[in-house]
């Protein structure tokens, strides 16, 4: 209330202001850019918020803003003339991030146009933006007219995997007449199971999967397209393939979560709007009539796809195709209990393409393999000539054993297989649709065995989440650079719709542990500030009500249990996006979550001490049981550690929200907590007590800040020398990795670190890298070169947990750190070391690139940095003599655009403006 009250009040008086002064001013400065709306929405269609808020950026030549003026109308027209939305004046604060809508309320389906300007610090106006735009999706049930439709494919389905039921993909059609002249036309889509549209034969988009993964029996998420151009004056066809999905597929094992009743379903509901301002709606109904013969006879996610073109039928989704044996639909009506929403993030897409590299013939006379060289997850484009009748059988792997043996037993019980049956002789251009893989290398067999195989033959489509990239690291060490390589492929690997835990065997569940591990590194490498805050909202809604948080969201184990560091994902994940991106929202969108998950673990602890189930410091390298997957660390320690850690940030958060009094009873919450910590599991010489020392244990200690003063000095000599005893190797799992980096650092550990790091032998991130890894590995030791796999069938080869150290590599080798939220103040402080000569890396913060690049030359150190628009850094310069540095060409005791705030161990401080630095320092 307060900002609102301030807000107007700041109105009122610069709309005097500007009335009397600056609006007279002649605009000179180039116009804000980037317009976006809430995470990063770039002129949404079908959009979630009838609410948003508005964020641009600067010209990277402006320092600061002191003011804006943001206009909202219902059209481009009234935009300039008489915003009939919101005006908001000029409102004089900095603010460039997430200015919530005010303005006139907005419904389904209405549109919006706005443009901002700003002032700078010398109260310059700049020139009006560029338009951006915004069009609501269909925000509730009631706008539906439409009904779900579809066969009853239970009736005469097949058995698969124990005895769960496998629908046969369905095929759904339905003409119409547009018989006047179109202005627009909307298409509002979801489904039960998972669906691609066409329109006169033409497919509606190229997202796949669609609509993805969310708590279905809470919420289906609906899709918007505008498909103006797909359609014709006179007769018109619309068509849908369907299949099972995430809703009626087996998940995890063998269980059957949602489709335990009835069968997947589409919801369509078509809009056009006439030129002559009348409307038609084309809505799924019982009119629709559908097929189980066609080409797609089998999709499964695990299991793989089978088409046989003998069932094709040329033009189905045409107005011109002859309906023969078709049925008449099923139609249910929309159920009150299950909210239909615009979906709240991008769908999954075909991002990039992998030839591929090399063929390899078994000598045994088995199928053909081509080799990707690149662990991928999607689906492979296959150009394979064929034989009337033939069948190809396709089959994937993520490595081969070293005898050249294809290796699929690490898939479990997933097939993951596609069959392709060729309906006549030639070469055949086909991918699946409903089902994905997680692999490297593909074997083709029953193909044309009278032709040579082609390496053209096999293309990996690589598939996830429709994101950009906003972040690039490289270094002078070329494994550093293929870890950071394996990083992005894990999260490629991993971010399809929801984050998943592996891409390839029978599970790829949204796994909550693995997701708090890897969230800072996956907002450095790419934009997924959308993708996480609408995962979020999956978790919430999957919360238990007695506070738990399921082992993974969507929750398709709905067995009431949790683990601690899992389920703590509630409060990490909004806390780390919130530091990286500064949107309050997701802290408001979670806080209740946050609070009911703090409760929880408090009503399992017995005096602050947690009783708590642990899953472990997951896959810790030598355990004592070898057997024991849960590592050596007491899970009452790991328990307790998060108990505090999750008071702490839910302090922290309260104090963002403005919530004060809730913000002292979490802090005093977090101490007491520490303080039963500190007593049941460290002795007075802050040795661990009551339980394994492990590294971990102290990781997660020092990390949370659980001890007093005292015993954090010793503690940390007691970490030092257990990672000494272990030959400067880590033994850390899930949790206590991504600790790992963040903690020596915080002692100033550096070349410790940059040594563990930088290890070629097991454990380390050296050691997958050298046994050929592409991507990063579920252990430590998933394979070797000479051995092969690792015996334990759970043994995946793209699961991203280990990839935590991405975080560590751009904020302290090339040195970019978030100060304040969303980077509003910057640490740019670059640790050389490890032998690099060299480091660089770009983020594309919510303000603007930020960059960082070093490289040594003879006793020279350069260093460049950019500083984006309307932010401050603290630049480290590693130097003791103020005068032996050079900055933008001068020596620094002249510099006059910023200034030296310390000089301290070894290391200058500078406070700069945005801009670029140039510093050279003598080593
Ligand atoms: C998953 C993990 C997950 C774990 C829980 C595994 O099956 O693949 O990544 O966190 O179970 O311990």
């Amino acid at each position: 209330m307060k900002l609102i009250h301030d807000i107007r009040t700041t109105f009122t008086i610069s709309l005097l202001g500007c009335f009397l002064l600056s609006c007279r001013t002649e605009p000179t400065l180039k116009p804000a850019q980037d317009l976006t709306l809430n995470e990063g929405f770039v002129n949404p269609i079908g959009f979630y918020d009838a609410t948003p808020s508005f964020s641009w950026k600067l010209p990277q030549e402006i320092q600061k803003q002191t003011a804006y003026h943001l206009v909202v109308a219902s059209s481009p027209e009234l935009l300039s003339e008489d915003p009939d939305l919101w005006d908001t004046g000029k409102v004089r604060l900095g603010q460039s991030l997430y200015i919530s809508y005010k303005g006139k309320p907005l419904l389904s389906r209405d549109k919006m146009y706005w443009k901002v300007r700003f002032w700078n610090a010398e109260d310059q106006p700049s020139t009006w933006s560029e338009i951006a735009q915004m069009e609501l999706g269909l925000l509730q049930n009631e706008d539906w007219q439409a009904k779900w439709i579809g066969l009853d494919t239970r009736k005469d389905s097949i058995k698969g995997k124990s005895n769960i039921i496998i629908h046969t993909p369905q095929y759904l059609r339905k003409e119409f007449e547009v018989n006047k002249q179109l202005v627009s036309a909307k298409l509002y889509v979801t489904a039960k199971g998972v669906f691609k549209g066409f329109i006169n034969g033409k497919t509606i988009s190229e997202d796949v999967m669609s609509p993805g993964w969310t708590p279905y029996q809470k919420r289906i998420e609906s899709l918007t397209y505008d498909v103006t151009d797909l359609l014709k004056e006179g007769d018109n066809a619309i068509g849908f393939q369907l299949a099972s999905g995430w809703h009626f597929g087996r998940l995890l094992w063998n269980k059957l979560i949602w489709g335990q009743n009835g069968s997947p379903k589409v919801l369509s509901q078509l809009e056009l709007l006439y030129k002559d301002g009348t409307k038609k709606t084309i809505v799924s109904d019982d009119s629709w009539q559908g097929t189980t013969r066609g080409p797609i006879r089998f999709a499964e996610i695990y299991d793989g796809e089978i088409y046989d073109a003998n069932f094709q039928m040329q033009g189905w989704a045409t107005s011109d195709f002859e309906v023969k044996e078709w049925s008449k639909v099923e139609v249910a009506p929309l159920e009150n209990a299950i909210s239909i929403r615009p979906k709240r993030h991008h769908s999954v897409r075909q991002k990039t393409t992998l030839d591929t590299k090399e063929i390899i013939t078994p000598k045994d006379g088995s199928g053909v393999i081509f080799n990707l060289k690149q662990n991928m997850l999607g689906v492979p484009r296959l150009r394979v000539p064929m034989k009337k009748g033939d069948t190809l059988k396709v089959r994937f792997s993520e490595m081969l054993d070293p005898d050249g043996s294809f290796y699929t037993d690490n898939y479990r019980s997933a097939e993951s297989t596609d069959y392709y049956i060729a309906a006549e002789d030639g070469r055949i251009d086909w991918h699946p649709t409903f089902t994905f893989h997680g692999f490297q290398y593909v074997e083709l067999s029953g193909f044309d065995t009278s032709k040579t195989p082609k390496k053209e033959w096999v293309t990996g489509l690589v598939q996830y989440s429709d994101f950009d990239k906003t972040g690039y690291f490289s270094s002078s060490h070329d494994k550093l650079n293929q870890l950071q390589s394996n990083i992005n492929w894990g999260l490629r690997g991993n971010f399809f719709d929801i984050p998943t835990d592996c891409p390839q065997r029978d599970e790829r569940l949204g796994w909550t542990g693995d997701a708090q591990v890897i969230s800072p590194t996956s907002i450095f490498n790419n934009n997924v500030h959308a993708f996480w805050a609408s995962w979020l909202q999956t978790l919430r809604e999957s919360q238990y009500v007695d506070g738990g948080i399921p082992f993974v969201a969507p929750d398709v184990l709905e067995n009431n249990k949790v683990s601690s560091g899992w389920g703590d994902a509630a409060v990490i994940i909004p806390w780390d996006i919130y530091t990286r991106t500064a949107d309050t929202t997701v802290l408001y969108e979670n806080y209740e979550m946050m609070k009911k998950w703090v409760s929880h673990h408090q009503s399992i602890s017995e005096n602050y001490i947690s009783q708590m189930n642990s899953f472990g410091d997951w896959l810790q390298p030598f355990q004592a049981k070898e057997s024991n997957k849960r590592g050596d660390t007491s899970k009452k320690l790991i328990g307790t550690a998060f108990f505090a850690h999750a008071a702490h940030l839910t302090s922290k958060a309260a104090e963002v929200l403005g919530l004060k009094e809730e913000k002292e009873e979490y802090q005093k919450l977090y101490q007491t907590v520490a303080n039963a910590f500190e007593s049941e599991f460290f002795d007075n010489e802050g040795k661990i007590k009551n339980g394994k020392a492990t590294q971990t244990a102290y990781l997660l200690a020092l990390h949370f800040d659980l001890l007093s003063d005292t015993l954090t000095k010793k503690a940390e000599q007691h970490l030092l020398h257990k990672i000494e005893e272990a030959d400067n190797h880590l033994r850390t799992g899930f949790l206590g990795t991504p600790l790992l980096p963040r903690v020596l650092d915080a002692m100033g550990e550096t070349d410790l670190m940059y040594q563990i790091l930088l290890k070629e032998t097991y454990p380390s991130w050296f050691y997958s890298i050298n046994q050929g890894a592409t991507t990063m590995w579920e252990r430590w030791n998933s394979y070797s070169r000479l051995e092969g796999y690792n015996p334990e069938s759970m043994n995946s080869l793209n699961h991203y947990a280990y990839g935590a150290v991405g975080e560590w590599m751009y904020e302290r080798i090339a040195g970019i750190k978030p100060l304040e939220p969303g980077y509003k103040k910057i640490q740019i402080a670059p640790v050389p070391g490890g032998g690099l000569t060299s480091a660089e890396a770009t983020y594309d913060s919510p303000y603007g690139e930020i960059k960082s690049t070093w490289k040594i030359e003879g006793d020279t150190f350069y260093h460049d940095a950019t500083v984006p628009p309307n932010t401050t850094a603290l630049l480290s310069i590693i130097s003791d003599n103020v005068q032996s540095v050079i900055v933008n060409g001068a020596s620094l005791k002249d510099f006059k655009n910023g200034q030296v705030i310390e000089n301290e161990d070894g290391i200058i401080t500078i406070e700069v403006p945005s801009g670029n630095y140039s510093i050279q320092t003598l080593r």
